[in-house]
């Protein structure tokens, strides 16, 4: 099949000084494209690889697989949701590799949302110690988080993300042509990873983002916005592959965010992902106002874009006490400590900050009461 150059162009291909960590590749070539199909089997005619696989889960088996005409792959299958991000999962794409003669010299092609990405990729990178993989994430959520950056694993032991690994794609694709399909909810989803984005890093982006008509999407202009977004943590990524220090900055929203997504869960009442993310930067914005004197204009408005697009988390002051306990258990934490990243402006950033208690309580009061 023959590409036309002019559906997509390369975006990332960095000098080998700035792509290379140690001898590993620290980032990986993303490939922007309108169409998925022609860019992996153009990028696929390149590549030297005895026997290809494609990992889906029953959704994106369904809807997306079809879109890619992978002839060629052998079709492996995982049940949807984050539940399956497990180690049974992984396990039966092993069993599926095996049997399908896969050798080191295999190369498996990720099709879905980042619990695909990131299970997918920690099965290529144990397998045989490790054979090629590609992503192509499929939800907005996995193009500008998941996918990229090198973050592979599973749930274990009722923990989020506990066993896995670094390891980057050989290649990302990012195409728009799976996000005409989006519904709402999703889309404001992986919307929020792009607004943390936009505070850790500038005000141009930034301001982008709070006039993006997010109730209308324009998808060229979405198309633009996401990939300043991957440029963004890319960049972040490249400094601090393994998360010592300024990656950490990734997890603005998240400290206060995987708590309100646990109790959120806990409740029976489960929110995506990106709402927890986004109500969690509501709290760190005012802790970053309160402590670090960032700018309460660009707060304000942050604020009111959230919490006109992702409505309110539902929140009882009864309720603060289990919050603090699961903040507890964030993997981030050091010595007992609850730890998060605050901004003194926008990208201008505070790594390990801690936060006490009455830090956390006042945190949640201004999400519950504004
Ligand atoms: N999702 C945050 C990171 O990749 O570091």
């Amino acid at each position: 099949m023959t590409a036309n150059r002019s559906f997509f162009a390369f975006y990332s291909r960095q000098p080998c000084h700035f792509s290379y960590l140690c001898g590993m590749k620290v980032t990986q070539d993303i490939l922007f494209a309108q169409d998925a199909a022609t860019a992996l089997t153009e990028w696929l005619t390149q590549q030297q690889y005895d026997r290809l696989f494609v990992l889906t889960d029953e959704t994106t088996g369904r809807l997306c697989l079809p879109m890619l005409h992978l002839d060629e792959a052998q079709p492996i299958t995982i049940a949807a949701g984050d539940v399956n991000k497990s180690l049974e999962s992984l396990s039966g794409v092993w069993q599926a590799l095996s049997d399908g003669k896969a050798t080191r010299k295999s190369m498996l092609i990720n099709l879905g949302g980042g619990m695909v990405t990131d299970l997918g990729g920690f099965a290529a990178a144990t397998f045989k110690r490790g054979i090629r993989f590609v992503n192509v994430p499929t939800t907005l959520l996995a193009q500008v988080d998941a996918s990229v950056g090198g973050k592979t694993g599973i749930n274990f032991n009722g923990l989020k993300n506990e066993v896995g690994t670094f390891q980057t794609a050989a290649l990302v694709i990012i195409s728009t042509s799976f996000l005409q399909t989006l519904d709402g909810p999703n889309l404001c989803s992986g919307y929020a990873e792009m607004l943390k984005h936009g505070l850790i890093s500038d005000v141009d982006h930034w301001s982008q983002l709070m006039q993006f008509d997010l109730d209308h999407p324009d998808l060229p202009t979405l198309q633009q916005l996401v990939r300043r977004s991957i440029e963004v943590k890319e960049d972040i990524v490249r400094q601090d592959p393994h998360e010592a220090g300024i990656r950490k900055a990734l997890n603005f929203g998240h400290t206060l965010g995987h708590a309100l997504e646990s109790l959120a869960m806990e409740t029976g009442h489960p929110v995506l992902h990106g709402y927890a993310v986004a109500w969690g930067m509501i709290g760190e914005l005012y802790e970053s106002c309160v402590r670090k004197g960032f700018p309460q204009d660009k707060m304000r408005q942050t604020v009111s874009f959230i919490r006109e697009h992702y409505g309110e988390m539902p929140l009882d002051c009864k309720q603060y006490d289990r919050i603090l306990e699961l903040m507890k258990h964030d993997k981030k934490n050091v010595g007992g400590q609850i730890l998060c990243t605050l901004l003194s402006d926008i990208g201008q950033l505070h790594i390990n900050e801690p936060l006490s208690k009455e830090d956390i309580f006042g945190m949640l009061d201004f999400l519950r009461e504004g």
